[in-house]
């Protein structure tokens, strides 16, 4: 079976997408049979991956909507072991119409269940919203990955993210998992960055990837050819980044049961989280020292690479 992984963060323009696009195309160069499903009606990841966003005739929405079988959608990518679920603009009209069906929550996993057996991972990159298509992805999911961009505000919203998970655990989907949170945009040079990485590892400890994802003009050109970065430059600290990311996910896609404990724990409440308390935070299984021991100066961690 493979592990499905939803890229959430009702925040748009974190790096999201980016994260999607590029975390599959890495796991696929891994050698790890990958599909990503572009749940977001700005079908970015779909434009991201060269497929014209116009030339989409059928796209997830079919699928959730009209009952076409998902495995009649998937389209091959120029990434050997990734294959993509495109979205479509039309995608924006599921939201409300999936509210008058039946098990409106539980389409995305109902129609995935045929698919399973051909892909080691599923990746789903979600909308910026926490509205129906976003609560599909997460009761379709194993886990969720959270980007959050080093910013002031990173932290803003985290709260609201992690209450919709514990509904969605209780009500929907018991085995939904945080996979990680992953840290983008870091600028190195900042005190900004630093202190954002230093805050979001205080209160979420090793949940957060060490594997810090850093600004790069590269990773934002890469969408305009139609690639992914492995493609469009692979030697960049863009594409090492996405690989150690890869690496990190790939060793956990065995590890399904890192369940948010305590309930009353936001961020913003200035709690610690215990999110870590699962034991199976994204440095388990690299063997690799714990995140807040490395180094949030360095873009990409090397410190537990395995070969
Ligand atoms: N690490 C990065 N370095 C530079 N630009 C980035 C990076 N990650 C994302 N971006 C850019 O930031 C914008 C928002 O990113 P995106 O992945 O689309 O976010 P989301 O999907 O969360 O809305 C895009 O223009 C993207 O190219
Ligand atoms: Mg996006």
């Amino acid at each position: 079976m493979p592990k499905t992984v939803a890229i959430c963060n009702q925040k748009g323009g974190v790096g999201k997408t980016t994260t999607a696009v590029n975390l599959a195309a890495a796991l696929a160069l891994l050698e790890v049979r990958t599909l990503l499903i572009d749940l977001d009606p700005q079908a970015n990841a779909t434009g991201g991956l060269g497929i014209e966003k116009k030339e989409v005739a059928r796209s997830v929405y079919q699928a959730l909507l009209e009952g076409v079988p998902m495995d009649s959608l998937v389209m091959p990518t120029k990434v050997s072991g990734l294959w993509l679920i495109p979205s479509h603009v039309s995608l924006s009209g599921a939201e409300v119409e999936l509210v008058g069906l039946p098990e409106r929550e539980a389409r995305l996993k109902q129609v995935l269940t045929p698919l399973k057996g051909s892909y080691e991972a599923i990746l789903v990159d979600c909308p910026p919203s926490l509205g129906l298509l976003t609560v599909n992805a997460l009761t379709a999911a194993d886990s969720v990955l959270i980007p959050l961009q080093c910013e002031y505000y990173a932290l803003e919203g985290l709260s609201q993210l992690l209450e919709t998970i514990r509904l969605v655990q209780d009500s929907l989907n018991s085995r939904l998992a945080v996979e990680g949170i992953l840290l983008t945009m870091a600028d190195f040079r900042t005190k900004l960055t630093s202190d954002v990485i230093q805050e979001v590892r205080r209160y979420f400890e090793s949940k957060v990837y060490d594997v810090v994802i850093p600004r790069s003009v590269r990773l934002s050109e890469a969408p305009s050819r139609g690639v992914p970065i492995a493609l469009y430059d692979p030697g960049s600290v863009g594409a090492r980044a996405y690989q150690n990311l890869a690496e990190r996910i790939k060793e956990n896609l065995h590890v399904r049961d890192a369940r948010i404990g305590q309930r009353d724990t936001s961020p913003d409440s200035g709690e610690k989280s215990d999110l870590s308390g699962g034991g199976t935070g994204p440095e388990q299984g690299s063997g690799g020292p714990n995140s807040v021991d490395s180094d949030p100066t360095q873009p990409v961690s090397t410190s537990s690479e395995t070969g």
